[in-house]
């Protein structure tokens, strides 16, 4: 695939969907801004992947929690890629428990994560594409965010806000040639879902009609859609992504 000289920064992409998002995107020839939090070797072995299809990439360390830590790797990546074309808003964690015993930190952590987090990325980005007149900002919601989910009060709430900022987003934005939209996986392995007892896993399978929970791969397809030209009349849409678990 050749280069398509359009650059996509996706946060917490060093594993599970965030990973995968960057490699489906660089095979179609996207320039790629990485965030990760933490170090890890992976991080540098993930930028060899993607360089191998031809495109840049850049690592942009950071908490998406902080404001300050995401204007700086948004300015980081215009400085070495030149200009941002898609953002993908991945990063998010679960903190789970009833909300009989859950504190008060673990609720506002999952919220600063997986809500401001999308706040603090989108906020820095839409005055540069404003500016330049596209872009498309693609937000990592969930079916819980729809459905509600016992025992995630905190991540549903995140998942659900992200849901109403997509479509308020994409209102503000549409008359800029910016196109906002969410997608919502349903049960994907990955290292946020592993730890599930098996038979909690064989349950969750029973209640899914395609009868398999999803692969990272099938998240990524989408958001690959999303970002490219077959997709420019859809904005302030939730894609479900969960095998037709919730109808
Ligand atoms: P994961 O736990 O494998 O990956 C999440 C990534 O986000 C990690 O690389 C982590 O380091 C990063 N991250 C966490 N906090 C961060 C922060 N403050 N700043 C920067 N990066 C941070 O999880 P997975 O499954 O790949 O999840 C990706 C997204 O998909 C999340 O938003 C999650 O809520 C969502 N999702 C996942 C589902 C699943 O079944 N795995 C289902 C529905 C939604």
């Amino acid at each position: 695939m050749e280069r398509k000289e359009k650059v996509v920064f996706v946060t917490g992409a060093a594993r599970g969907i965030g990973k995968e998002i960057c490699l489906e995107m660089a095979k179609e020839g996207y320039d790629i801004s990485l965030n990760y939090r933490t170090k890890t070797d992976e991080v540098e072995e993930l930028k060899k992947k993607i360089e191998n299809f031809g495109v840049k990439c850049t690592i942009v360390q950071g908490d998406v929690a902080s404001y300050e830590e995401c204007e700086k790797m948004i300015n980081q990546t215009v400085e070495e890629l030149g200009k941002i074309d898609i953002v993908v808003n991945n990063a998010g964690i679960t903190k789970d428990g009833l909300l009989m015993r859950m504190s008060k930190e673990d609720f506002t952590d999952v919220i600063d994560i997986n809500l401001v987090g999308t706040f603090n990325v989108t906020r820095n980005v839409i005055p540069l594409m404003v500016k330049q007149k596209s872009g498309r900002i693609i937000n990592i919601a969930s079916v819980v965010g729809v459905a509600g989910n016992a025992g995630q009060t905190n991540y549903s709430a995140s998942k659900a806000g992200i849901i109403g900022f997509t479509k308020s987003l994409a209102k503000e934005v549409s008359s800029r040639n910016i196109l906002v939209n969410a997608v919502a996986p349903g049960f994907i392995c990955t290292d946020m879902t592993k730890d599930l007892p098996d038979n909690l896993k064989e349950t969750i399978n029973t209640q899914i009609p395609l009868k398999r929970m999803g692969t990272p791969e099938d998240v990524a397809k989408v958001v690959k859609f999303l970002a490219s030209e077959d997709s420019s009349y859809i904005t302030g849409q939730v894609i479900h992504v969960d095998g037709g678990m919730l109808m």
